[in-house]
């Protein structure tokens, strides 16, 4: 039986892309679905110059774009609407907090979540405004969008501001790629099931491959890319989430802080790259002109607004090593950029080879055991394992199999991840949000990276778009007798 919570939900800079494209679909569903009563308020906050009736129109024109065939229904949209309140207020500007406060002082004992879908630089000041008007009650919660700085310091700083005026404990950072529903999949497929337990280590796991593949580019957004690039807007966190869910201990229960202690145990366990690591183990690369299927598309400096001076990487390679006795010596390969072939993000664990075969050459060649979680486009969990070729043969002939491992075929709609991580935020459940400790321990190790770059000068390489990143990411696994997973 469905719980139906009460609350107030803010959404700072409720204008902005992220919120039309992810954030209304999701409250549209939760709604829809029964998870937030009718008596709660979603409140808009944005400095646009709207009518409420302007700003429900916005809403239902983008709800339309960006809902999923056959979800909008004209009919529930009125009841939605009615949930919808509109503020305008300058997020710079203290004193226009007027309208705010009179519409949450209504209901001034209810649960409230701020959601801060703005750049960070906003997060301080808009957390400043609601302390001095007195809107941060008992039961208030706040939700940071990454990225949560650019490096360690400007991440403390923010960290610090933020902390002024809420307790950890109320502060979700988050980070959409463990609301994915595969993404939880790995805690149910590592933590209920004896199966992989007692194999999950350096023992029986040879490596493990990580990659999320785009092959979208900037989608205008040069200014803000060019900022961060592929290591800080993507490794940093969602790709180091994935490598901590894969090679963590078992926590002692779901909960927030078990989960998250034994995410951190891995974040400093990760050994520093520098030095001429820095050339071995890891690839910068930035897209130059070329295809995605036949559609030609432009390189990294000609996107709108794009400068060739910039050698911001669009694409990064690594490997990374775990120093602690379950992974020792077990490289983590993990890659991820825009513009590659096609889109898709997978974890394969690539299990070491059997001892000694029995078979004879004929039997022919025999594949490690694989599992292969794929996250996107299509969410699914396989295991590869060696088989008989059924029939006469002479001697025994063998073959790679797939096993396919789904348990998600009769399950309903699968849910966005921001529709998950909303409804974790009004639960009040931080288990898939990153605490503090965690974002500085990522970015302790990404700084090191990103320092060294620029130190001894490694630029990205060039690669065209629609391919799979630059020739050396290959180079930087088949040094190590190893190969990228379905390349
Ligand atoms: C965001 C990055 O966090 O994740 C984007 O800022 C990236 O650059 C996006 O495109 C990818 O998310 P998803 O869910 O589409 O893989």
């Amino acid at each position: 039986m469905i719980k139906e919570i009460v609350c107030d939900i803010l959404i700072f800079g409720g204008h902005g892309d992220l919120s039309l494209r992810k954030l209304m679909p999701a409250l549209y569903h939760l709604c829809h679905d029964g998870y937030i009563s009718s008596q709660s308020r979603i409140i808009i906050v944005s400095r646009d110059d709207f009518t409420q009736e302007e700003n429900v129109a916005l809403i239902e024109k983008k709800l339309k774009q960006h809902l999923k065939n056959g979800f909008y229904d004209e009919e529930f949209f009125r009841t939605f609407a009615e949930h919808i309140h509109y503020v305008k207020a300058d997020l710079f500007d203290t004193s226009t907090y007027g309208d705010l406060k009179e519409l949450l002082n209504l209901e001034p004992t209810r649960e409230r979540v701020n959601y801060l879908s703005t750049s960070p630089t906003l997060f301080g000041p808009i957390c400043r405004s609601l302390h001095e008007h007195s809107l941060i009650t008992d039961v208030s919660r706040v939700v940071l969008e990454k990225p949560i700085g650019r490096d360690l310091a400007s991440s403390r700083v923010i960290n610090e501001e933020v902390a002024q005026y809420f307790d950890e404990s109320a502060i979700f950072r988050i980070d959409h790629y463990l609301g994915k529903d595969t993404v939880q999949n790995i805690l149910a497929l590592r933590f209920s099931n004896m199966l992989f337990a007692p194999i999950w280590n350096a023992q029986y796991i040879d490596h493990i491959q990580i990659t999320v593949a785009e092959s979208v580019g900037l989608e205008g957004r040069w200014d803000y890319y060019n900022e961060f690039g592929a290591m800080r807007d993507m490794m940093q966190n969602h790709l180091m989430q994935l490598l901590c869910l894969v090679t963590m201990e078992p926590p002692c229960s779901l909960d927030g802080n078990s989960v998250r202690d034994e995410k951190l145990k891995v974040l400093r366990s990760l050994r520093f790259i520098e030095g001429e690591d820095l050339n071995t183990k890891t690839v910068r690369g930035q897209y130059s002109s070329g295809a995605i299927g036949k559609e030609a598309v432009p390189g990294f400096f000609e996107e709108e607004g794009g400068s060739p001076k910039s050698d911001t990487e669009t694409f990064v390679a690594l490997r990374a090593d775990i120093d602690n006795w379950r992974w020792n010596n077990v490289p983590i390969y993990m890659r991820t950029g825009k513009r590659m072939s096609k889109r898709y993000s997978e974890i394969v664990v690539d299990f070491k080879e059997i001892p000694h075969s029995i078979f004879p050459d004929k039997g022919s060649c025999i594949d490690s055991n694989k599992l292969v979680i794929r996250l996107q486009p299509d969410e699914s969990i396989s295991l590869f394992i060696m088989n008989k070729i059924p029939g006469l043969t002479d001697g025994m002939r063998l073959k790679n199999v797939e096993l396919d491992l789904n348990i998600v075929e009769d399950a309903p709609r699968s849910p966005d991840a921001y529709e998950h991580l909303l409804l974790d935020v009004i639960r009040n459940n931080p288990t898939l949000f990153m605490r503090r400790d965690e974002v500085e321990a990522a970015w302790i190790w990404a700084d090191k990276i990103l320092e060294g770059w620029q130190e001894r000068g490694i630029k990205p390489k060039s690669y065209p778009a629609g391919t799979n990143g630059p020739s050396a990411s290959i180079a930087m696994i088949e040094k190590d007798g190893r190969s990228w997973y379905g390349d």
